[in-house]
């Protein structure tokens, strides 16, 4: 093979599909191309014929090489360039070496490391020929010469609420959607609302729970109190022996952050009727239903009737990127009119370009299509962690059931001291610990598997694997 980078011919791919095969056309797609990789038939930086073209050589129809593409992007052999096409990627040896060989020769910090950090989701957004072309269309609109409303532009409230009917079966009103800048934006506009009743207002928070949201509110002027919570998040009848009541109650009912079960109905049910009786307003934080692997995520708490007001924090961060700051509030009653005013007091962070592309990328099908995506990509990540994990006695592995994330439990090492080593071979991860807040944490590292590809994800379990073993 002579080509070093064009486009190969599809007569140089040596694919032969066996249509009474049981394994499925994609699946052989895929496997070929594997091979075909692997064997360095096809080299780094190859392109591949495009996908429309490729399927009627093969007389196959486009969605096959489409879902083959995907599945080996998602494996870390291809990379999509979007109008570039679908190049071989530059990958790192597969070959697993044991441990002793595998010592970096440059500085750890210098070095390329898995970051497994949760939180990061898939980039491919960014790489998306939908996403591009929703951000010329926003850039080519004229005549905006004003800043953005406050409460968000009209045309992302509406996408907004479309999406969240599709997505979550949640009927909303455009009129009681906020565009944030994110939950943490949506948490500062929720303390910046209380205070205007309450120099430091009380706020109830998970422990386990997210660090940054209670590092935001403690910052913009709350009182945080916490609860001790299991996977399956609050209990009502812990309610019952709160000590101070709250003005607020932040929960992740849909998947408890980090440890990821979900609040049952009875639970819900129970803190609505709660908080209703004594006009504590519940904060839902529902930052990553759209992402189930195995159940379908129950209704949302603001969907459920209820005296008691109820305040739905969505984000793009999960489903798109931390890196648009981008979010919404469903607002409802009178704590919605406060908080509507609260934001047209302070004006709004979120910039309208990237308001109009958002609403143009989700109008067009693109986040749809990103998610259903998306959702393969992580499904696929997460089978490859219980295949590798799933079977060892002393581990102990945590929410599973949706998101980017999961969480393993041990006894022995130390989850500090696992993570320490874990960087200087070049995979970070983050230890559990540092999501409890005022009790004794758990032993154990969550692991974001969003960000990287399955084989940076086999490679970085290798060595964590290898760390819990320790030295034999
Ligand atoms: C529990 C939880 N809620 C919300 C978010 C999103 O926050 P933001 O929208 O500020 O990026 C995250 C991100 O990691 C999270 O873990």
């Amino acid at each position: 093979m002579t080509n070093s980078g064009g486009p190969m011919s599809e007569a140089e791919l040596p694919i032969e599909l066996n249509r009474q095969s049981p394994v499925s056309l994609t699946a052989q797609v895929a496997s070929q191309l594997r091979s075909a990789i692997l064997s360095g038939l096809l080299r780094p930086e190859h392109t591949l014929p495009a996908t429309r073209r490729f399927a009627a050589d093969l007389g196959i129809s486009r969605g096959v090489v489409v879902r083959a593409f995907e599945q080996l992007s998602g494996e870390g052999f291809l990379e999509s360039n979007g109008a570039g096409g679908t190049k071989v990627a530059v990958r790192p040896d597969i070959q697993s070496l044991p441990l002793a060989e595998k010592q970096p020769s440059t500085s750890p910090a210098q070095a390329e490391v898995i970051d497994l950090t949760p939180g990061r989701p898939s980039g491919s957004p960014f790489k998306d020929r939908e996403w591009r072309s929703a951000w010329k269309a926003a850039v080519s609109e004229q005549g905006h010469t004003h800043l953005p409303p406050a409460l968000g532009t009209w045309a992302l409230r509406e996408s907004v609420a479309r999406h969240l009917a599709v997505s979550r079966g949640l009927s909303v009103e455009s009129e009681n959607v906020i565009i944030t800048a994110g939950t943490s934006d949506a948490l500062q506009l929720v303390v910046a609302m209380l205070r205007g009743q309450r120099e430091h207002p009380g706020i109830l928070v998970e422990d386990p729970g997210y660090p940054t949201a209670r590092r935001v509110m403690a910052a913009a002027g709350a009182q945080l109190q916490t609860v001790p919570v299991d996977e399956n998040g609050l209990k009502s009848s812990q309610l019952a022996t709160l000590r101070d009541i709250p003005d607020a109650v932040l929960v992740t009912p849909s998947h408890q952050y980090p440890l990821g079960g979900r609040m049952a109905v009875q639970e819900r049910l129970g803190l609505l009727k709660w908080a209703g009786q004594h006009g504590v307003l519940v904060l839902e934080d529902d930052y990553d239903s759209e992402f189930r692997h195995t159940r379908m995520p129950l209704p949302a708490v603001a969907s459920l009737p209820a005296n008691a007001e109820v305040v739905l924090l969505g984000t793009f961060s999960k489903n798109l990127s931390p890196w648009l700051r981008c979010g919404y509030l469903v607002v409802r009653g009178d704590s919605g009119q406060r908080l509507k005013a609260t934001r047209e007091a302070l004006d709004t962070p979120v910039a309208g370009v990237l308001q109009s592309a958002l609403s143009h990328y989700i109008d067009g099908g693109g986040l749809s299509r990103h998610i259903t995506r998306a959702r393969r990509e992580y499904a696929h990540r997460r089978s490859l962690l219980i295949e590798r994990l799933g079977s060892r006695e002393e581990l102990e592995l945590a929410a599973l059931d949706g998101g980017l994330h999961v969480v393993i439990r041990f006894e022995q090492p130390a989850a500090a001291d696992l993570a320490a080593k874990a960087l200087d071979l070049g995979v970070r991860v983050i230890p559990l610990a540092g999501y409890y807040a005022d009790r004794a944490p758990m032993n154990g590292l969550v692991i974001g598997y969003g960000a990287v590809t399955d084989l940076q994800l086999a490679e970085a379990l290798n060595v964590l694997g290898q760390l819990i073993d320790g030295p034999r």
